[in-house]
This record gives C-alpha cells, sequence and structure tokens, in this order.
C-alpha cells in the first residue's frame, strides 16, 4: 500500500496539464502515494446539473488530502443555457465547486506564499518573500445576501441599528445586502495560524490587515484578536495596515513584509496584488488548511484559451504540490523541490511564454524533475 492516499482533481482546462506537470515531479521525487481521480468541473455541470458530484466528496473523505487543478466558473445565467437539454429547467443552479469544497472540508485557512525566486524576470523586486493567510470561509464571501431586501428585514435591522432606517422607504429591489459575518472562532484561529507559521520559520512580523476605523466591529474583532493573540509571541512584532494603505505599501516596499493575515476579501485582495509581484499567476501556488483535510491548487483559474495546448507555466501547480509535501510531512521532498525549483529559475535555460520563453509545461516540469532525482 502506498504511503499517502492523494485525491487528483484536474477540473478544467490547463487543470489537466499542470497537475501532470506536479505529478512527473512528484513521481520523480519518490513521493509514496495512490492518486484517486476525481469528477469535478464544468462537464459534470453540463451532463449532472452538478460540477462537484457526490461521489467526488465521498471519494474526498477516504483520502488524507486533494490536489486540485483548476475549474470553469460562468455566472449563474450563462451557466444554465450549457446545461444538457433534459436537466433544463429542472431548478439546477450553478455553484463554484472551489467554494463549496471549502466549506464542506472547512477549510478554513488559506495560505499562498510569495516568494521572488531569483532570476525570474517577472518579478517586482527580487527581495520579496511574503505568505498570506487569508479566512477562507466567512466574512463578505460567508454567501448571506439578499436581493430583493424586503422591507421588513430593513425594519428589523433599524431596530438594532439606527444606521439602518435611511434605507428602509427603499424599494426593496433596488435594494441589496451582503453581510460580512466574522466569527471570533474563525479570527482567532487564522492570526494564530499565522502567528505559529511565523514562529517556526523564524519570521519578524506578522501584519494583520483591516479596516477596524470603519469596519469597526468585524474589523474590530480581527484585530482585537490578533493583539491578543499576538502576546503570546514576544520575539514576533504586529503591524496593523488598512487595506486600502496595504496596497500602497505593497507596491512601495514589498521586501519589509512577511506574515500577512486578513479576512476573506481583503485577503483576496491582497493575495493577488503579492502573487503578482513575484511573477504572477504562473508561479501563485495555495494550500487550503482544514482541521483534518487539506486542498492544495495553483491559484489560477482554467485559463480556457490554452486548453490542450501543453503550454502555460506548471510553476504554480509544482509549488502547491510542495505545500501539499510539507502538510504530509515529507519536509526532505519539500526542501528539494523548492531548491530544483530556484534552480531551474535561476538558469533560465527553460522558460515557458509568460515568462518570455517558449518551452512547454512538461518541458519546464521536466527541468524542475531533473534536479529531483
Ligand atoms: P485564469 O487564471 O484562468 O487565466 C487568466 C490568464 O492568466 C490566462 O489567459 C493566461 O494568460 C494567464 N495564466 C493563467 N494561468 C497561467 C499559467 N499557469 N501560466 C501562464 N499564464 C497563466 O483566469 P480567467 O481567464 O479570469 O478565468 C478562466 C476561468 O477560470 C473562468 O471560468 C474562471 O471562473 C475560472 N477560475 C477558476 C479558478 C479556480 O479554479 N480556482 C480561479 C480563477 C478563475
Ligand atoms: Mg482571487
Amino acid at each position: 500500500m502506498a504511503k499517502h492516499r492523494v485525491a487528483y482533481l484536474p477540473g478544467d482546462g490547463i487543470g489537466a496539464d499542470v497537475l501532470e506537470a506536479a505529478r512527473l515531479v512528484l513521481d520523480t521525487l519518490g513521493f509514496d502515494a495512490e492518486y484517486v481521480h476525481g469528477d469535478v468541473g464544468w462537464q459534470f455541470w453540463c451532463e449532472e446539473g452538478n460540477p462537484l458530484p457526490d461521489r467526488t466528496i465521498e471519494m474526498m473523505r477516504t483520502t488524507d488530502c486533494c490536489l486540485f487543478g483548476a475549474i470553469t466558473s460562468k455566472p449563474r445565467d450563462e451557466a444554465a443555457k450549457e446545461l444538457a437539454p433534459e436537466l433544463r429547467d429542472r431548478g439546477f443552479v450553478y455553484f463554484s465547486p472551489i467554494v463549496r469544497l471549502r466549506q464542506v472540508f472547512d477549510l478554513h485557512t488559506n495560505m499562498r506564499p510569495c516568494k521572488a525566486f531569483k532570476g525570474n524576470p517577472l518579478n517586482y523586486r527580487d527581495d520579496i518573500d511574503i505568505v498570506v493567510f487569508r479566512e477562507n470561509t466567512e466574512g463578505l464571501y460567508s454567501g448571506v445576501e439578499l436581493h430583493p431586501v424586503p422591507r421588513e428585514v430593513m425594519r428589523f435591522l433599524a431596530d438594532y441599528q439606527p444606521k439602518a432606517s435611511r434605507f428602509i422607504n427603499e424599494n426593496p429591489d433596488d435594494l441589496a445586502i451582503t453581510l460580512r459575518v466574522y466569527t471570533r472562532k474563525a479570527c482567532r484561529s487564522i492570526v494564530t495560524q499565522a502567528f505559529e507559521f511565523a514562529k517556526k520559520q523564524n519570521r519578524p512580523s506578522v501584519t494583520v490587515v483591516e479596516k477596524p476605523n470603519v469596519l469597526r466591529e468585524t474589523g474590530g474583532l480581527l484585530v482585537g484578536e490578533a493583539r491578543d493573540v499576538g502576546k503570546g509571541y514576544p520575539g514576533i512584532e504586529l503591524w496593523e495596515t488598512n487595506i486600502d494603505a496595504m496596497c500602497m505599501w505593497l507596491v512601495k516596499n514589498p521586501q519589509i513584509y512577511s506574515v500577512l493575515c486578513a479576512g476573506n476579501m481583503f485577503g483576496d485582495i491582497i493575495s493577488d496584488l503579492s502573487a503578482q509581484l513575484v511573477g504572477g499567476l504562473g508561479f501563485a501556488s495555495s494550500a487550503n488548511i482544514g482541521d483534518d483535510y487539506a486542498l492544495f491548487e495553483p491559484t489560477h483559474g482554467s485559463a480556457p484559451k490554452y486548453t490542450g495546448m501543453n503550454k502555460v507555466n506548471p510553476m504554480a501547480a509544482i509549488l502547491s504540490a510542495k505545500l501539499m509535501l510539507e502538510y504530509l510531512g515529507e519536509a526532505e521532498m519539500a526542501q528539494v523541490l523548492k531548491n530544483a525549483v530556484a534552480r531551474v529559475i535561476r538558469e533560465a535555460r527553460v522558460r515557458t511564454y509568460d515568462m518570455g520563453g517558449s518551452a512547454s509545461t512538461t518541458q519546464m516540469a521536466e527541468e524542475v524533475a531533473k534536479y529531483c532525482r
């Protein structure tokens, strides 16, 4: 029996190409795993009215973790038009499989390393080494939304918060509400993980990114927990920065930041910004981590125009595989993999199109694998 059991979900578009590339590198490293293929993505939406069939979730429950490629998502009405004719008008509504997976497996922590590898022509600077910790299941993305907003809801809200009364007379159809829901538990968990990580890696600071001067209640809760948790880590500075200023500072002085920690939406924003500083989508890896399960994926989407072309940069997927190795306790393999990636980028012999080269996805993976033997 293999040592690890990994759910393998390539999904749509370039997902298959980049996961194959990651597999090639993992196999060369001697990573001992059984991969179990899972159905997910557009095809299953069109054919079954469900982009994440139950059988896939059941299968995942028998595995240690998941390697995920990418999926194609479309707005509700567009998606409805592509359903098989016999499934139309039967109440199927498209949902994002990746958002659902984060909820089903309570993958509360999204971790995204943004490290500039020396010699990458796409680096904004060569000395950036940021790791983003983003709360992954609540905040503005909790899905608690209303449109139209019934008048009684507004009246009810106004009873508790007079500021809501100015909206009472709006036409319900002309009003939309999205709730930003924070729990103390999730706030505490995300800042604790950020500090624990900083401690493990000897990092000097954790920056909590919020807007507590305006979003007093939710922002205040997260920052309050960060201050409290931070007391337990005397060697690590806690910096508190507003999201708007953070975007400015990340462009001005990205090299002074180390660990960033934020709620769901601000975390989403700063992780894309940080990723672009170190090479963009072709390099952006991520781990979605829960208490008993984890899913590793490049942050890019399915890039439909490159489907089946074996052209895109596999580094994001390969670096996601590195995060998986660390999660599974294969620290030595993870280190070899990281060194191999660094060397391939530094030597600059093999580069995909986004880096100004013409190598294929497979060639890039083979070059990394060469240094993993
Ligand atoms: P995308 O990330 O798929 O691609 C945007 C562009 O970035 C591509 O056209 C390509 O030029 C470049 N790119 C992406 N990955 C690359 C790589 N590995 N190497 C080199 N260049 C790369 O985003 P887009 O076009 O907005 O979305 C396409 C589909 O993917 C949509 O259906 C969207 O909903 C979905 N999506 C899925 C995500 C996921 O699976 N987690 C995340 C983001 C988008
Ligand atoms: Mg995003």
